[in-house]
């Protein structure tokens, strides 16, 4: 029997939805309220395929199933393997009034989302995340997409799920390197907006690297509560919303350049946010005991320190120059004005994002 542990809610009007965590979903809980149409496509990949989607097809009683199963990994994130999705759903004879649903981590939340926004103008889809980082971030707030050969999730839409349906039981078969991606995630919560939850992934985050049942709800509830009111408050990312980028800019560029799938997502995030620390230092914005506490926190939870090897602070910058958050040319970054609190600035001095950058090139 399965257990609902928490519930919220992404309140967006008319686009509201809910965010249900708990164990033994898969294959329990009951999807079809969220569900308008006789048809569901589940995408999922060879990876996630065999462990799960017999299960997943339980929560759509009455309804007809097909499926579509993608390659495993970042670098399938791309055109020709958005466009499998879109054979499937053709071959298939799937209509307007068909729901997508992703069974996956979050390259496969993107890439289905963003089937989801363009097939036939738009359908509805539901997300079931099975990765730490797809739980805690990505299967929530509607950002979907596909990346291109010059830059990190360039090709995309805004849409939004019907549900997100979190079955913490999927992570017990999660690699040890998978669930330290997803951990970088959760710490960028406490780092841009609870600072309370810092204290608490102090005395956490051996828990959670051990997949620690109660620790990991927790966390989830807790970095699923804050980004379901971020995302509240700015939709399509007009403001405070980019304060989720905390780290991104930098982590974004190391992914570009170590090619898609060499450096995880969230690897490169944890980096990332170790740099956006330093910087804020350099800034005079937080004191060098923050950063050390931020970078312990960090390093405690198994992320990369330093850059890839060979990457210099022209790559840096040249790959930084394509971010989404510039504006007229101008780099954005998210900084932090204190643990707990980031913002936005175009302000940051060359000098001081050039030492910061040579601080963490090897
Ligand atoms: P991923 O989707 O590549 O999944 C990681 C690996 O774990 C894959 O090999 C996958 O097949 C496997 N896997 C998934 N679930 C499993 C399970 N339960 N047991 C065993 N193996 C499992 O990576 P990810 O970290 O989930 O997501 C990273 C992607 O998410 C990036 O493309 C990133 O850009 C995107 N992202 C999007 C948003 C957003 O708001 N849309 C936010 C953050 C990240
Ligand atoms: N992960 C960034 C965002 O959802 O806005």
């Amino acid at each position: 029997m399965y257990k609902v542990l928490k519930e919220l809610k992404v309140d967006l009007g008319e686009r509201s939805y809910p965010i249900i965590i708990g164990t033994g979903l898969l294959g329990e809980y009951d999807l079809t309220p969220w569900v308008s149409g006789g048809q569901v496509m589940i995408v999922t990949n060879e990876t996630v395929a065999p462990l799960y989607l017999e299960k997943a097809k339980g929560c759509f009683p009455g309804k007809a199933v097909d499926v579509v199963a993608l390659p495993d990994g970042e670098e399938y994130k791309n055109w020709q393997t958005l466009n499998l999705i879109f054979d499937g759903l053709l071959e298939n004879r799937h209509t307007r009034h068909t729901t997508i649903a992703a069974l996956g981590g979050g390259v496969v939340g993107d890439m289905a989302g963003f089937a989801a926004a363009c097939y036939q103008r738009g359908v509805p889809f539901v997300q079931m995340p099975t990765t730490l980082l797809s739980q805690v971030d990505s299967s929530v707030g509607g950002k979907t997409g596909i990346n291109h050969p010059l830059g990190k999730n360039m090709v995309g839409a805004f849409h939004q799920p019907q549900a997100v349906l979190i079955d913490t039981d999927t992570l017990m078969t999660l690699p040890p390197r998978e669930v330290t991606a997803g951990l970088a995630e959760v710490i960028k919560y406490g780092l841009i907006r609870d600072k309370s939850m810092l204290g608490w992934l102090e005395r956490h985050i051996d828990s959670l690297r051990g997949l620690d049942t109660v620790a990991l709800g927790e966390a989830i509830y807790r970095s699923c509560l804050c980004k379901a009111e971020v995302v509240s408050l700015d939709e399509k990312e007009g403001g405070i919303r980019a304060i989720l980028n905390l780290g991104h800019t930098f982590g974004h560029a190391i992914e570009t350049f170590a090619g898609y799938g060499h450096w995880l997502h969230g690897e490169a995030v944890g980096t990332g946010m170790m740099m956006a620390a330093d910087l804020s230092v350099r800034e005079e914005l937080i004191s060098p005991a923050d950063k050390a506490r931020a970078d312990e926190l960090i390093r405690r939870a198994g992320l990369p320190e330093k850059a890839p090897a060979g990457m210099s602070e022209a790559d840096f910058m040249s790959l930084m120059a394509v971010d989404k958050k510039n504006v007229d040319g101008q780099l954005r970054l998210v900084l932090l004005r204190e643990l707990g609190d980031a913002w936005v600035t175009a302000s940051a001095k060359p000098e001081n994002i050039r030492a910061t950058l040579q601080a963490f090139i090897s």
